[in-house]
């Protein structure tokens, strides 16, 4: 059986965390950190390894852009970060140009396996980083509202004493302010949720919002990126065929194209198999025509 590698670049608060939890789930026989601190990437490596007593299955280095070669994932995490304040748009023209070296260096070694950026603004970084490899879209894809999706349904889950894995919930759009709800068809196990207006609003501005308390609490946001992260590497390493509401380019999703977005879509280990096209509200089609016109609006000003 060939050996399985996953590369991250960028080995901060997300890269690390990431990695480590990989590490732990023993995602991968190979593992791989890239960083602009090579220290930094070299120091977690060494750390991680001394681990291996207790785990045993994954070899991790410190590597250069010469090991993206042979690797089924490469998880960008890459970059500048929000301080307090900040929002995910806030960064983009820094990610812009961290992204324009970083993917001159991993297109020179790889060019069939699936690159997985957590970076943000995720959902432009995804674009420009499809418009640049010219790989097929499908081996693109962005965490999208994975994250969001989650904080959604544990919300949801602790306002009625449910199991956040029974609940059935999801933020689409943009990984960011403009995002939205489908109130319209969350359910659990097919029963509608009864929330009035006012616990709406809560649980949802809770959700959208939890980044920049996050970050204003500990500066950073890392555990549960982490576990998404994972989650998409698994059900691409497996051949799952998951539903993750994880972000894509678009075309024709209810009159949205060409902007990637995050949207329930079918993973496997060719990457995004299928989108899945929700029957939202009209109110809620309004409301993700808005959050891609935001992002288009955005890619503009930048040159891809
Ligand atoms: P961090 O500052 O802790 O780490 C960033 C790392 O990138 C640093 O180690 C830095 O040395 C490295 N780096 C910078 N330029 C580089 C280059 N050219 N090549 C290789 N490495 C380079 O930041 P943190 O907290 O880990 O966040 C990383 C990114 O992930 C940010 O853009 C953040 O907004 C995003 N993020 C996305 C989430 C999501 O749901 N998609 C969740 C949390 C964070
Ligand atoms: C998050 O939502 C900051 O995008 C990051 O945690």
């Amino acid at each position: 059986m060939s050996k399985t590698k996953i590369v991250v670049i960028g080995v901060g608060a997300v890269g690390a965390t990431t990695a480590y939890t990989l590490l732990l789930r023993e995602r991968a026989d190979e593992l791989v950190l890239i960083d602009a601190n090579q220290a930094k990437a070299r120091g977690d490596a060494i750390d991680m390894n001394h681990g291996m007593p207790f785990l045993g299955r994954t070899k991790v280095w410190a590597g250069s852009y010469e090991d993206c070669a042979g690797a089924n994932i490469i998880i960008i995490t890459a970059g500048a970060a929000q301080k307090p304040g900040e929002s995910r748009i806030d960064l983009l023209k820094r990610n812009v140009g961290i992204f324009e070296s970083i993917m001159t260096e991993v297109f020179k070694y790889n060019q069939d396996g699936i690159l997985l950026i957590a970076s943000n603004p995720v959902d432009i970084m995804s674009y420009f980083s499809w418009k640049k490899s010219q790989w097929p879209v499908h081996r693109i894809i962005g965490s999208g509202t994975l994250l969001d999706s989650a904080r959604f349904r544990y919300l949801i889950g602790e306002e009625l004493g449910i199991d956040p894995r029974s609940v059935h919930a999801h933020i689409i759009g943009e990984h960011g302010d403009s995002e939205l709800p489908v109130w319209s068809l969350a359910n659990i196990a097919g029963t509608r949720i009864s929330f009035d207006e006012d616990q709406k609003d809560r649980i949802f501005r809770n959700t959208r919002d939890a980044a920049y308390e996050i970050i204003s609490a500990k500066g950073a946001t890392y555990y549960a990126i982490a576990l998404a992260l994972d989650r998409i590497c698994t059900a691409i390493l497996r051949d799952e065929g998951a539903v993750l509401n994880v972000s894509t380019l678009l075309q024709d999703y209810h009159g949205v194209s060409d902007v990637y977005l995050g949207v329930p879509c079918v993973v496997d280990r060719t990457g995004v198999r299928e989108v899945l096209k929700l029957q939202i509200s009209e109110s809620e089609k309004e409301l993700l025509h808005k959050s891609a016109e935001k992002l288009k609006g955005l890619i503009q000003s930048i040159e891809v």
